[in-house]
């Protein structure tokens, strides 16, 4: 069976060579996209597809009859399906939203995944926000780097006076990959976890260290609230002024998830407020060019350029884990994380 790997500039194929080499009974080829950020979606297919690299067109051109597909950014559309005997795509993120899984379903193509690649390094940056935040770290930092004096004696600490993490309560929305292993992190800091998630049981949340809780009185009774939801038609501006306002006061916000999630023009008010005492942010809306963004340069808050999952580390564990589905598929084996397997269910089962 002939393989794709399809690399971009985030993710270069190179990345997945050691784990796509041993293959047995396969044959591997590695090609890359180039970025292409003029790319509009027209098509219904191509719009029902996000946060892609390179075009349709690149993927279209790269194929030669390969009947699996390797990706991680790049766009899979029924253009693309129909371009080559595809009986499997691959795609090495958690959440698929690059590939047209309806029109995969249609042609009874499984599309594979490769949940929590991401998980360890967004959760070690989420505690890492936390302690900034906690610290006043950020401020005390730019002080510094702005010219203030230091080593001046062993009180100069009392103008950065914060909080321990221990002791206090952490509000965690969303309960899957990454709020899971924030929870394991957050417990070793001695912390109360809190945790809502609607489409979780609470058994479930219990056995990954957290309390269940409303949204309502997670908010109250949080100092600090983290976002890891997956961005749904649910949620999208989940925290506006309304949710601030439920917040305690001097409390924080850490975003890693989605910026979707999160009105920024009213958590700025809140901060400006003194509402929140702090924020941190890795996944900001775009600044209007020439302008700056509200949020970057206010006291207390951390504006980071969407480094959360990005670690040598998680692109590696992504091509070790699609090889692995990859490998099961090669010998007959049932998949695991089948992002389509309801559609797919639905009209009939894997086709081709
Ligand atoms: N900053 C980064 O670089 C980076 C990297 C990876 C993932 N992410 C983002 O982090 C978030 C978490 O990723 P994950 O891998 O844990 O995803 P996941 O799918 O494993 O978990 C997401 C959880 O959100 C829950 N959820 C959905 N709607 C919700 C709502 N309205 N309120 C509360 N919970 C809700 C789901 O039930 C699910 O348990 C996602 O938004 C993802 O896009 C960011």
């Amino acid at each position: 069976m002939r393989i794709l790997v399809l690399g971009d500039s985030y993710c270069p194929s190179e990345r997945f060579r050691t784990a796509f080499a041993r293959l047995d009974g396969a044959s591997v080829e590695f090609d890359d996209l180039e970025d292409e950020p003029g790319w509009r979606p027209e098509t219904p297919s191509e719009r029902r597809i996000s946060e892609v690299l390179g075009s349709p067109e690149q993927v279209i051109a790269r194929l030669d009859g390969q009947e699996i597909l390797v990706v991680q950014g790049a766009p899979v559309t029924d253009a693309v399906l129909d371009s080559a005997p595809i009986r499997l795509v691959a795609v090495a993120r958690g959440g698929p939203v690059n590939i047209d899984l309806q029109a995969a379903a249609e042609r009874g193509i499984p599309v594979v995944t490769t949940p929590g690649k991401n998980a360890n390094a967004v959760a070690e940056l989420t505690i890492a926000c936390l302690v900034l935040l906690a610290r006043r770290a950020v401020d005390a930092i730019r002080w510094i780097d702005g010219g203030g004096e230091f080593a001046l004696d062993n009180y100069e600490g009392a103008r950065w006076l914060g909080h321990d993490l221990a002791g206090h309560t952490l509000g965690l929305i969303g309960f899957g990959q990454v709020g899971r292993r924030v929870a394991a992190r957050a417990a070793a800091f001695e912390m109360r976890i809190l945790a809502h998630d609607p489409y979780m049981a609470d058994d479930l949340v219990r056995e990954g260290g957290a309390e269940p809780a409303g949204l309502d009185a997670l908010l109250r009774e949080a100092d600090h609230v983290s976002i890891h939801a997956r961005l749904g038609n649910d949620n999208r501006g989940l925290f506006d002024a309304r949710r601030f306002g439920q917040m305690k006061a001097g409390a924080t916000l850490v975003n890693t998830a989605r910026a979707e999630l999160v009105d920024e023009a009213a958590l700025h008010d809140a901060l400006v407020a003194g509402h929140l005492s702090g924020a941190a942010v890795d996944v900001a809306t775009g600044r209007v060019a020439g302008a700056a963004h509200p949020l970057v340069g206010l006291p207390n808050v951390v504006v980071l350029p969407h480094i959360g999952g990005a670690t040598v580390d998680t692109l590696e564990t992504g091509g070790r884990l699609a090889a692995a589905e990859v490998r099961r598929f090669l010998e007959g084996q049932p998949l695991v994380n089948v992002a389509n397997r309801a559609a797919l269910a639905s009209l009939g089962g894997p086709s081709r």
